[in-house]
């Protein structure tokens, strides 16, 4: 792939940077408005050229281990199902029962009546889950992140972003128009320069805690401890605020709590805790958790939040029934992490780079976009996993995004390993 093609700052391939398109109308007399086609079709060519053209996969059976595309059943290590939670039978029947008591569409935004008593009964047990005083669900992380973010910071403030924090907080930061400086990944000894240089009326550090395309996890103790000494030391209490995404954190790390119970921190009122019900949960949505202030600001004042429509009541009952499994269910976690363990110790055998991996994703590092395109297609086509390809803009470099969860048997990860064996074997890439 040309070196050129990609914005070496952004890692995305330039031409996203899509002119404006040109309208025209079919026919005389009006009809359909139509668009300057050549445009995006040239732009296309480019992005099939340089191997980097995606497409949909969609399934003909229920998430799980084992699904089907098409007629044909595969293996899968590519969803974020961590606990294997998305097909479970109580998840089910409790949705199933919120469509009987609440019906399907909510029909408006939570400011409207759109929720149910199931959303607020959700947002205590978040709450409650987490430590924290209050909570409020958003419609996906993606909302979340692109709603709490500009709610929490604007013009007049600084937010210090990992380099490789996701999508959503990046959208996020650049709808809050406040000064973002970018910290290298995981480095606090450039986030500490950076922080202390700046000036700003208020700080915010973001961080995911598990960073989704290289399954490592950040050293929240030291932003932690970081941002404990900064908010002692200034002279306007709580002045430096740690937002944390833990899409992947919550369900796997901290026996399910997520990350600050893994590291051990109290969830200080300066944290907010954003997370997702839409992995190890099984589920859809988000949250936001944190002190009643800051969560009442947010509602009042995030767009994602306040001009969208709320989720229906059994996603609720669902996120719901999920919480209840994790507390109750030890095991689940704990099968997790011993085919997390088992997959990646058996990766590193084999010989292949997973990266700093200390989580259920294990990216293989393959170097190149035809590499990673041609283990995946054998992966598929020759042994029936599926194990997606992840190449730019999503990542810089190119890699298998393997993701263990504790469904899979272990007939299911010794078959992973005996194909993983073969591709190095056969120098599926070299
Ligand atoms: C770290 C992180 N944050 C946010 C999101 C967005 O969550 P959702 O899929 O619920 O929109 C994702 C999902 O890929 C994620 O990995």
């Amino acid at each position: 792939m040309s070196r050129d093609f990609i914005d070496r700052k952004r890692g995305f391939p330039k031409i996203l940077n899509l002119g404006p398109p040109l309208p025209f109308r079919d026919g005389e007399g009006g009809g359909l408005l139509c668009y300057n086609m050549p445009v995006f079709f040239e732009k296309l060519k480019i992005l099939k050229e340089n191997r980097l053209f995606r497409e949909i996969k969609d399934r003909t059976s229920p998430q799980g281990p084992k699904v089907k595309f098409g007629d044909r059943e595969y293996l899968n290590f590519s969803s974020n199902d961590y606990l294997g939670l998305a097909n479970h039978p109580y998840i089910i029947d409790k949705a199933k029962k919120a469509l009987d008591d609440y019906g399907y569409g909510s029909a408006a935004s939570r400011l409207l009546g759109g929720g149910s008593i199931l959303h607020k009964e959700l947002e205590d047990k978040i709450a409650k889950f987490k430590d924290t005083e209050a909570a409020l669900i958003f419609n996906s992380g993606y909302a979340a992140n692109t709603g709490i973010i500009p709610a929490m910071g604007g013009e007049d403030d600084a937010i210090f972003s990992d380099e490789l924090n996701h999508a959503s907080i990046i959208d996020g930061c650049r709808l809050s128009r406040a000064k973002t400086l970018i910290y290298r990944h995981k480095d606090l000894s450039h986030l500490k320069d950076l922080i202390r240089k700046e000036d700003a009326k208020r700080k915010i550090v973001i961080t995911d805690t598990v960073f989704s395309m290289n399954g490592d996890i950040t050293p929240l103790r030291g932003i932690y401890d970081l941002c404990l000494t900064l908010n002692s030391e200034l002279p306007t209490p709580n002045s430096v605020l740690l937002y944390i995404d833990d899409a992947h954190g919550t369900g796997v790390l901290g026996k399910g709590k997520g990350a600050l119970s893994h590291f051990n921190i109290r969830p200080e009122h300066w944290i907010i805790q954003m997370g997702t019900f839409s992995k190890a949960l099984g589920s859809f949505g988000a949250f936001v958790t944190g002190s009643r202030d800051i969560i009442e600001w947010i509602l009042n004042t995030a767009r994602s939040f306040i001009f969208s429509t709320a989720l229906p009541s059994c996603v609720m009952a669902a996120s719901i029934a999920a919480l209840e499994l994790i507390e109750n269910d030890s095991e689940l976690i704990k099968r997790l992490w011993a085919n997390r363990d088992r997959v990646a110790d058996c990766i590193k055998e084999i010989g292949y780079d997973i990266m700093e991996s200390g989580t259920p994703i294990i990216p293989i590092k393959t170097e190149t976009v035809e590499n990673t395109l041609r283990v995946s297609k054998y992966l598929y086509e020759e042994k029936g996993i599926f194990a997606p390809a992840i190449r730019p803009p999503t990542v810089k470099e190119s890699r298998i995004r393997i993701t263990v969860t504790a469904a899979h048997t272990d007939e299911d990860i010794e078959r992973l390993i005996e194909a993983l064996k073969e591709v190095k074997w056969q120098r599926v890439f070299s």
